[in-house]
């Protein structure tokens, strides 16, 4: 697919750190929480772009998973505001955030590994009319409930091919199915924007084209992808816009073609590594291997040919 042709404008006004979108599902202004005496986040200001992937990349440490945690209600900032659509979110508690539209999935999935797949999805549901007082009254209604809630997991699971496993164990699946069964049942609220936090980290190579498919799938039907990933490859090949964060900060936003040869990118990504020797093939396929498998591994073979070449 030829991406240019179908490169959406999102931005307008100048770029960098904090430029405005055309169509902001979520913006956040003065976002800060600090441990102890450390700064973890502290955003000034960020639009996410509605309808397209937004990768959100940085170094180890960066703030990322923090920044996730406080926009979906998993953790409180020091301070700090922001509006999904038109809605004000700060201080809603996390299970609020999934029913007004935002979900999100964990670095570490979180799947209960005894419970069923299928018990799994059913968690994901909101809105169980039969977990209050005057909803139980009504039996019938919370059996229809009930029953939709499980047609609607059986559907999710076999989009994701999971529904031959919805009885098993969530433990007895790979760490590749794990991270479907998390994105599937974060699906189960249809949200408008899904928040994955490092989906293809530890996924088998082998799953990761279908992965890529999935998120690819839900800007098809609609919604809004902020994705955290190392894998600077798959920035490249599935995301709209890129946001980076270093040291709590963002320090630098654009299209993904651009965004990597912008200098404060560089910087955040080798000030993560200031010890390291560029010079040599080694030191840079440590640097590598943080950024981008696939440059790493064209390293490795060069460093496999150099050391096959000293051998003769
Ligand atoms: N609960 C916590 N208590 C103390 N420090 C924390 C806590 N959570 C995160 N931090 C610190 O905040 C900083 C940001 O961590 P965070 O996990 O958000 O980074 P990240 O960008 O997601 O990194 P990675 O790419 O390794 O997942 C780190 O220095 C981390 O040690
Ligand atoms: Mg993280």
């Amino acid at each position: 697919m030829p991406k240019e042709t179908t490169k959406p404008v999102l931005q307008i006004g100048e770029p960098g750190p904090g430029v405005a979108k055309v169509d902001p599902i979520l913006v956040a202004d003065n976002v800060t929480r600090t441990f102890g005496g450390m700064t973890a986040v502290d955003v000034q200001h960020v639009e996410i772009p509605r309808g397209a992937i937004t990768a959100l990349i940085g170094p180890n440490g960066a703030g990322k998973t923090t920044f996730f945690n406080l926009l979906t209600g998993f953790d409180r900032p020091d301070s700090g505001a922001w509006v999904f659509d038109g809605q004000d979110l700060a201080g809603v508690p996390a299970y609020k955030v999934a029913r007004k539209g935002m979900v999100r999935t964990f670095q570490l999935t979180k799947a209960l590994g005894l419970l069923s797949v299928l018990e799994n999805m059913r968690l994901g549901a909101t809105k169980q009319s039969g977990e209050h007082f005057f909803g139980a009254l009504f039996k019938s209604t919370w059996k229809k409930r009930e029953a939709d809630i499980t047609d609607q997991a059986m559907e999710l699971l076999a989009r994701f091919k999971l529904d031959t496993k919805a009885n098993d164990y969530a433990a007895s699946l790979s760490g590749g199915q794990r991270k479907l069964l998390e994105m599937a049942r974060a699906l189960m609220t249809k949200p408008e924007l899904v928040m994955l936090d490092e989906p293809m980290a530890g996924v088998n190579p082998a799953l990761t084209q279908s992965l890529l498919g999935h998120i690819l799938n839900l800007k098809t039907e609609g919604m809004t992808v902020l994705f955290v990933e190392h894998d600077m490859h798959m920035v490249r090949t599935i995301a709209d816009w890129v946001i980076v964060m270093a040291e709590g900060n963002i320090v630098a936003e654009g299209y993904p073609d651009t965004v990597m040869n912008d200098p404060a990118v560089i910087d955040a990504y080798l000030g993560a590594h200031h010890d390291t020797d560029l010079g040599s093939l080694t030191g840079q396929l440590e640097v590598a291997q943080d950024i981008d498998p696939h440059l790493a591994h064209e390293i490795e073979e060069e460093i496999e040919e150099e050391a096959h070449h000293d051998g003769k």
